[in-house]
Order: structure tokens, then C-alpha cells, then sequence
């Protein structure tokens, strides 16, 4: 039986891209690397430091850790400030609708997100209480693929896997959400998502309606 809903945050609740892709790009510039918004893509899900070394790879640069966190920590910096700008209109449509939906039909909820972040965004868009567990890129070490947020969340939840529902809009996200033993839901393009059980477009498909039919059986 399906008790529990487990929300990425970036990408699923809120778009977030745009902002860490601003903030990657300054950084890049002022380091004199490339960075665009393909490269962005590839950095959908997974953590900061995993982030960086994405970037670094494309431009065959190598540095000490400890530059290479001093300059993660610049990136957030950025990213965290332009967070102030950030609005409870900030939702990305349909996502608060479908909230709501599942809290008012007595659904447990969890974050599963990999952004050291996550509670400044919930709290921008104030958000905070739509979720009975927040699990964040503090909560465990392994970030997506890993299963390790999900499972994470599930346990605090007092949820088996089977009995949750995964929303993810990241490839390594639902790779994720595969590993762990979740139904999932994959919000975005079929090259990207496609392995998910059920796959929306956008947040505005996925109504409570819509996800309630597909796993009927499961209900
Ligand atoms: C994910 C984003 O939700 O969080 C990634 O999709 C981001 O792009 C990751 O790198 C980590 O975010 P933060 O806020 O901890 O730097
Ligand atoms: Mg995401």
C-alpha cells in the first residue's frame, strides 16, 4: 500500500536550476573555465562537491581539496544569496496544489534532497509544513544514484521503500529511487526520466488524480 511521498526539492518543488547555474557561471568565469547551460544539466541531482568535479573533469583541471572546497564554498555563497529573492509564488506550477492534495488525504510526506540548502528553500517558499521529514544533503553521506536520501527518509518515515512514492525530475535521481526499491515518478523529458514507472512533463500533470489512477493497484 502506498502511505508516503517522497519530493525532490530542486527541479520538483521549485526551479532551482537557473539559480545554481548563475551562481556556477560566475565562478567559472572567474576561474576561466567554460561552463553552459548543457554542463548545467549533468549537474541535475547530485551534490556540490560532486558538482565541482563535474565541472573541473570537462575542463581538465586538477586542484588540492581543500581549493577545491574553498571555491565549492564560493559557488554557495553565491547560490545562498540569491536565494533571498526567492518567494512563496516561487513554486513551480502544480507542485503546491499536489501538496496540499496529499496532506488534506492524510499522505505522510518527506524531502529527499540532495542540497545542503534545502531548508532556506522550503523556508523562502515557505514550504516547511507540507513535510513530516526533511532529509537534506546533510542527512547522508552517499549522494544520488545512491539510494541512501530515500532510504533515509523512508525510515524516518516509519515506511517500507514499496510503500512510498518517489518524485524526481534527475536521471540519477530516479536511478535513485530504482535502487532503493520506490515507485517513482519522473518529472521531465523520457531521455532523462523515462526510467521511471510514471513520467510527467511538468509538475502541472502530475495531479493528485493523475498519480492516484496510475498506482491504483497500489492505493
Ligand atoms: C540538488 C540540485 O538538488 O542539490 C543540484 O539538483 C545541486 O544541482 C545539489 O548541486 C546540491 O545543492 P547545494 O544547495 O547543497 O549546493
Ligand atoms: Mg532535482
Amino acid at each position: 500500500m502506498i502511505k508516503g511521498f517522497i519530493f525532490d526539492l530542486d527541479g520538483v518543488i521549485t526551479d532551482t536550476a537557473e539559480l545554481h547555474y548563475e551562481a556556477w557561471k560566475k565562478l567559472s568565469d572567474e576561474m576561466g573555465w567554460h561552463f553552459d547551460r548543457e554542463l548545467n544539466e549533468k549537474l541535475r541531482g547530485i551534490s556540490r562537491m560532486d558538482s565541482i568535479k563535474v565541472i573541473m573533469d570537462h575542463n581538465h583541471v586538477s586542484l588540492a581539496d581543500d581549493v577545491i572546497v574553498e571555491l565549492a564554498t564560493k559557488k554557495n555563497d553565491i547560490y545562498v544569496n540569491s536565494l533571498e529573492s526567492m518567494t512563496p509564488d516561487d513554486y513551480l506550477p502544480g507542485a503546491k496544489e499536489l501538496l496540499t492534495h496529499l496532506r488534506q488525504e492524510g499522505f505522510l510526506v518527506a524531502l529527499g534532497s540532495a542540497s545542503k540548502n534545502a531548508i532556506k528553500v522550503l523556508q523562502q517558499l515557505k514550504a516547511m509544513h507540507y513535510f513530516d521529514v526533511i532529509g537534506d544533503g546533510n542527512s547522508v553521506a552517499k549522494s544520488k544514484p545512491a539510494p541512501d536520501i530515500f532510504l533515509y527518509a523512508s525510515e524516518k518515515l516509519k515506511l517500507q521503500p514499496s510503500n512510498c512514492v518517489v518524485f524526481e525530475d534527475a536521471e540519477k535521481g530516479i536511478d535513485a529511487a530504482i535502487a532503493g526499491g520506490f515507485h517513482s515518478v519522473g518529472i521531465g523529458p523520457e531521455e532523462r526520466v523515462g526510467h521511471a514507472e510514471l513520467r510527467f512533463n511538468t509538475m502541472k500533470e502530475a495531479t493528485y488524480f493523475e498519480v492516484r489512477s496510475f498506482f491504483s493497484d497500489f492505493f
